[in-house]
């Protein structure tokens, strides 16, 4: 199969120029002027941008979590990911407490084995490091392809580790050339708040905002990165919300340490005053909460002054009558919220349209940087000849509104609805296959494949 896409503006991190794009196999095969050759397919995309699909770092699917499972799984995530314009996915695989690190990993690939649409990877969660989970670090890195390490430092009883397991996973790490990531949000003081409000009878959703203020996750961000400072892994922080966690990113930069940091699209356009509306609240009830206007400032400035790279999604669905299990406690309402679909077009509109960032911004925080911190660079979030032909041909000048009645994750509201857009991704390419053409989708499950990592080593 070859398809040659014809006078798009090709958008990358550093450049937009007029150029025709040829694929090859699953391959881009070349850029330039006037491109000419015999192929199977002809695209014309006068007055579109042409840019590296997506890639979405954090994201959830068929999760075991809170006593239920996140709603979409491989196959309605990664289509939902294909319509929105992303192209590849990195779940997370959760190690279960007192058992090994492949014990879990197998679980996910029997999840997601012949059911992808888009291509994935895994970070690896260690939730209980010990002598065992240490000897299998070397072979995730080396074996799996598996690069990136996951901790918690809150949701305590169930992922949270301590400090200790920190360091001596942060030393296995470094010494094998992967990148350990974080929540980081202080878990005793949050788990200290909930038991406080369930006490004093304060069950509506807006106790799980209150129960996790900023100062929780500022703390566990200023201590994470001094034990990376110390261990001098390459280090990340994912669903970063707040002021103050972005100021200790900036703080480990002045000392010239680098921690990336990793916001969520719902992080920069809604706040916690959507808690105020009594259990509706639920259908924003994720970890870190949805914080203040000051935040979302702090956090668009970080984009453009560079302390943060990459913008995700946290993608973690449930349906209205999974988020129900908490209508009369707050702590029982599974965390999470559904944005895999709305990711790119969500910060397309609000970001670059709105004037907030560049369009070369757009794709470097939308899919370059996730490829380079995590090893996948330039086989992904790249046009270049060489790379996958994961391309994507979008209108920024199509309106169109947000709902659950149109979307295709599998849940049955939308933290978005009647949202107004404008940009709209028309024709997806997924390692040279037509995914996505006007709203039709075209692969089959199976044909997205798992993508080893390559080792990080901290710098971009
Ligand atoms: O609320 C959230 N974020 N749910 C998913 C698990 C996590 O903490 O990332
Ligand atoms: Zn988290
Ligand atoms: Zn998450």
């Amino acid at each position: 199969m070859s398809i040659l896409i014809k006078n798009g503006k090709v958008v990358t991190p550093s450049e937009i120029s007029v150029a025709d794009v040829l694929i090859e196999g699953e391959k881009i095969s070349a850029i330039g002027d006037n491109l000419n050759a015999n192929v199977d397919h002809v695209i014309d995309a006068k007055g579109l941008l042409v840019m590296p699909g997506g890639i979405d770092p954090h994201v959830h699917l068929d999760m075991p979590f809170m006593g239920t499972f996140s709603s979409d799984d491989y196959t309605s995530g990664t289509t939902a990911a294909l319509f929105g314009g992303t192209t590849m996915l990195i779940d997370f695989v959760l190690q279960t407490q007192g058992k090994s690190l492949d014990h879990a990993l197998k679980q996910w690939q029997g999840r997601s084995n012949g059911k992808a649409c888009c291509d994935y990877s895994f970070h690896m969660a260690v939730t209980d490091f010990n002598e065992s989970t240490k000897e299998e670090i070397k072979v995730m890195i080396e074996k799996e392809g598996i690069t990136s390490f996951k901790t918690f430092m809150a949701y305590k009883g169930a992922l949270m580790i301590d400090d200790r397991q920190m360091v001596g996973l942060m030393n296995e790490v470094k010494r094998n050339g992967g990148m350990v990531t974080v929540h980081a949000t202080n878990g005793d003081m949050i788990d200290y708040l909930i038991a406080k409000h369930r006490e004093e009878g304060k069950l509506t959703p807006l106790y799980h905002y209150l129960s996790q203020p900023e100062i929780t996750e500022a703390e566990a961000s200023g201590r994470f990165s001094d034990m990376a400072f110390n261990t001098g892994v390459p280090a990340y922080i994912v669903h970063m919300t707040c002021e103050g966690a972005h100021n200790h990113v900036r703080l480990a930069a002045m000392r010239n340490q680098k921690v990336f940091a990793e916001t969520c699209i719902q992080y920069l356009i809604l706040d916690a005053s959507l808690y105020d509306k009594n259990f509706d609240g639920a259908k924003w009830v994720m970890s870190p909460p949805l914080r203040e206007k000051k935040d979302q400032e702090s956090l668009w400035a970080g984009i453009n002054q560079g302390s943060i790279q990459v913008v995700a999604t946290d993608h973690c669905p449930f349906k209205w009558e999974q988020k129900l299990m908490g209508k009369d406690d707050f702590s029982k309402i599974p965390n999470g919220h559904p944005a895999i679909e709305h990711r790119m077009e969500l910060l397309f509109s609000e970001g670059v349209n709105k004037g907030k960032i560049t369009l070369n911004k757009f794709v470097e925080v939308a899919s370059t940087n996730a490829a380079k911190i995590f090893g996948m660079f330039p086989q992904k979030g790249c046009l270049a000849p060489g790379s996958d032909a994961d391309v994507i041909i979008f209108d920024p000048n199509e309106e169109h509104i947000l709902s659950a009645k149109t979307h295709h994750m599998n849940v049955d509201y939308s933290s978005y609805e009647g949202w107004k857009m404008k940009g709209k991704t028309k024709t997806v390419i997924m390692r040279g296959k037509v995914a996505v053409d006007n709203n039709t989708f075209k692969l089959d499950p199976g044909y997205g494949k798992f993508v080893k990592r390559n080792k990080v080593s901290g710098i971009i």
